[in-house]
């Protein structure tokens, strides 16, 4: 692939406070601190082809976008356009366009057919002449952790344990099944275990004191209960005092039984956390 117009170019490492502090600017709800976003550039997400480029002015960075092959889906030729957005005070100068058609020419040669992008609002006109069709509608809430309601008891058979108590051997088959029928544009039902070190396990934003896992003693009520192991999750990333819930699940079997409630809740009732 031949180098991109100026002024844009591929994402540097050192790019990072610069593309954080844009980020807060126009999504300001994404929690994303500067040492997990050089990770994520300097050592990208291995088999996906992620690549990031910027729109560099006068040595500022004005814009981003990435792009890679979704890895977590089966279904072929899936990619995805990962938060393009440009510094308000530069917008309507061609720079959307250009890092766009930079993200989709590193896609093509992937033999990438069908490419998902999430677009404010207020972008739904340019995604729709870009060819893009709108399809689902996703929602961010945000919660002040200091009106939490104390969490309920976990289930029968079922202990609540911080992630630091487990390994990633037992959490990845949870997370794995848990995500099978995760809503979305396609399914995620080929997250290898590779890719769950590098998303969730190896994150640097994990906290994994604050990140909550069901874990069942095989003791439980009911046949579908009778399995050991991890059976519902709520994993958090953090970045200083806010935090972003990443991602709850509960394995297929165990839904039901009020495990989500006690997992979630038990990582916002941590005030100590601060
Ligand atoms: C969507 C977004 C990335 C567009 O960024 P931008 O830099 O304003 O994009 P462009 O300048 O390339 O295109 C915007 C308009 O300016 C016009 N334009 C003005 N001067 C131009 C120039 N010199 N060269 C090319 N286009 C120019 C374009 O024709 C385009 O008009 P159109 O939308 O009617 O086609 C930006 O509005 C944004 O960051 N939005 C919030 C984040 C978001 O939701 N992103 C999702 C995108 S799918």
């Amino acid at each position: 692939m031949s180098d991109p117009p100026a002024p844009v170019r591929v994402a540097r490492p050192d790019d990072a406070p610069d593309v954080v502090a844009l980020r807060a600017l126009v999504h300001p709800y994404i929690v994303r601190g500067v040492a997990s976003t050089r990770k994520m550039i300097a050592e990208p997400s291995p088999g996906e082809h992620w690549t990031a480029f910027v729109a560099d002015v006068d040595r500022a960075v004005v814009g981003w976008v990435s792009a890679y092959r979704e890895g977590r889906t089966s279904t072929d030729g899936f990619g995805c356009v990962s938060l393009l957005h440009v510094h308000p005070d530069h917008r309507g100068r061609g720079l959307g366009s250009a890092l766009l058609t930079a993200a989709l020419d590193h896609l093509a040669p992937l033999g990438i057919r069908r490419v998902r992008a999430w677009a404010l609002d207020e972008a739904l006109p340019f995604a729709r002449r870009h060819g893009f069709t709108p399809g689902r509608e996703l929602r961010y809430s945000a919660l002040e952790l200091r009106s939490v309601p104390p969490p309920p008891p976990a289930a029968p058979g079922v202990r609540l344990l911080p992630l630091a108590d487990v390994g990633p051997d037992e959490l990845y088959p949870a997370v794995r099944a848990a995500a099978v029928d995760e809503p979305g544009d396609v399914p995620v039902d080929a997250m290898s275990y590779q890719s769950f070190r590098y998303e969730i396990w190896d994150n640097l934003g994990l906290d994994r004191q604050a990140s909550t896992v069901a874990v069942a003693d095989g003791k439980g009520a009911g046949e579908e209960a009778a399995d050991e192991g991890v059976v519902a999750f709520s994993l958090v990333k953090r970045d200083g005092d806010r935090m972003w819930s990443d991602y709850t699940g509960t394995v297929p079997g165990h839904r039901g039984r009020g495990l989500a409630r006690p997992v979630t809740s038990q990582w916002s009732c941590l005030r100590e956390l601060g």
